[in-house]
């Protein structure tokens, strides 16, 4: 069993922070969501994987992954440009997946349980394909599944009016070889791409098995900024937190609380956890973090109090403002106005960034 994991794409629901990286880069409690992805292939005994990049920040993940050695992985890259779909992307990875059944896992999803059990369900009987399935209370909105007693699929629509189950297709995926065949005869949809959907109903039509799995722990598709602070409340939630920096005499710190050794929470600072605070940054006096919070590397907090919300890095926040439920981008600052006149928010914004004051 090989891995595919997809790294291309456009990211657009997540605009501007992919104007100038990937969405498989943007940190969930502090660690790249592609890193999850990679740790549930290894957990699942997957250590060969290829990596299908994109156009946007294809040396970024190269760098970061490298080799996959630092995972215990072996990693290949494999280039797909523009993103012609997800069915297309699978299609690119026909060399490096040879005659293998393959996970194709899509890059900015994450899954609580992982792959495993998704796997042990698609080896158990001779299936073209392993779908995972959650339940969902508006499955119009999904790709959704019939299966029969068995979990065998007898059915997929693409966001039926009358859907024939409340079970929706999330992104991860088990193919056998047999897959790639079908993708070469697959037409673009009508958004233009070559659907993966489509390439799973021919193999059924075709007379492959397909099997399904229900999972049953969170799934979390992180496309848009909201997905990202939900993500982060559930792994914040989830993860033992370790407090390895400094906090000093007279801050206040309740819950658990990730502080990297390099970062300090100093006197007069309150920070109620669950919290992730990544290295060389610095909580000063009058600031007060909240729970479901990451605090990224090399940044500066003073007098802001801010909850449920995820600062990427490198940035300088002495505001004494409450900032809730926001993603603030790399070198993202947010400062005081308060010795400027006229008095006013002073702001340069990125295009197709959202602001609400
Ligand atoms: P999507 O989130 O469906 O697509 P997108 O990245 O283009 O995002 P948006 O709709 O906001 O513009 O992609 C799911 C995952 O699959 C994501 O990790 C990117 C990856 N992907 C590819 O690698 N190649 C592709 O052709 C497509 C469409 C997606």
């Amino acid at each position: 069993m090989k891995g595919v994991l997809l790294s291309g794409g456009t990211g657009s629901r997540l605009r501007p922070i992919t104007h100038t990286g990937p969405k498989q880069l943007v940190p969930v409690a502090n660690k790249p969501v592609i890193e999850y992805a990679i740790e549930d292939l290894k957990a699942a005994g997957i250590t060969e994987i290829g990596v299908v990049l994109g156009n946007k920040g294809r040396e970024e993940i190269q760098e970061l992954l490298g080799d996959g050695s630092n995972y215990g992985v072996d990693i290949t890259y494999i280039i797909q440009g523009n993103p012609l779909g997800l069915a297309h992307a699978a299609g690119c990875a026909r060399d490096f997946v040879g005659d293998s059944d393959f996970v194709m896992y899509l890059g900015d999803n994450m899954l609580r349980h992982g792959v495993s059990d998704l796997i042990e369900s698609f080896q158990a009987g001779e299936y073209g394909a392993g779908i995972a399935l959650q339940e969902v209370s508006n499955p119009e909105a999904f790709g959704v599944a019939d299966v029969d007693d068995q979990g065998t699929v007898t059915e997929l629509v693409e966001k039926p009016d009358d859907p024939p189950s409340n079970l929706a297709l999330i992104g991860m995926y088990v193919f056998s070889p047999a897959v790639f065949d079908v993708i070469d005869r697959l037409e673009p949809s009508w958004r233009g791409e070559l659907e993966i959907t489509d390439a799973i109903q021919l193999l059924l039509d075709e007379g492959h098995a397909i099997d399904s799995h229900v999972v049953t722990g969170w799934w979390k598709d992180t496309g848009k900024p909201e997905d990202i602070l939900e993500a982060n409340r559930l792994v914040l939630e989830d993860e033992s937190l370790e407090t390895a920096g400094v906090v000093e005499d007279g801050a206040e710190v309740d819950g658990r609380i990730e502080l990297h050794e390099s970062a300090v929470i100093e006197d007069g600072a309150v920070v109620r956890g669950p919290v992730s605070i990544a290295e060389n940054t610095v909580i000063k006096s009058g600031t007060y973090i909240g729970p479901y919070t990451s605090i990224g590397a090399n940044s500066e907090l003073k007098n802001v109090h801010i909850e449920n919300s995820v600062v990427i890095g490198e940035s300088t926040i002495t505001a004494s403002e409450r900032i809730v439920d926001s993603l603030l981008g790399r070198n993202a600052n947010v400062e005081s106005a308060e010795e400027f006149l006229p008095e006013g928010r002073r702001l340069v914004v990125g295009e197709n960034s959202q602001l609400k004051l």
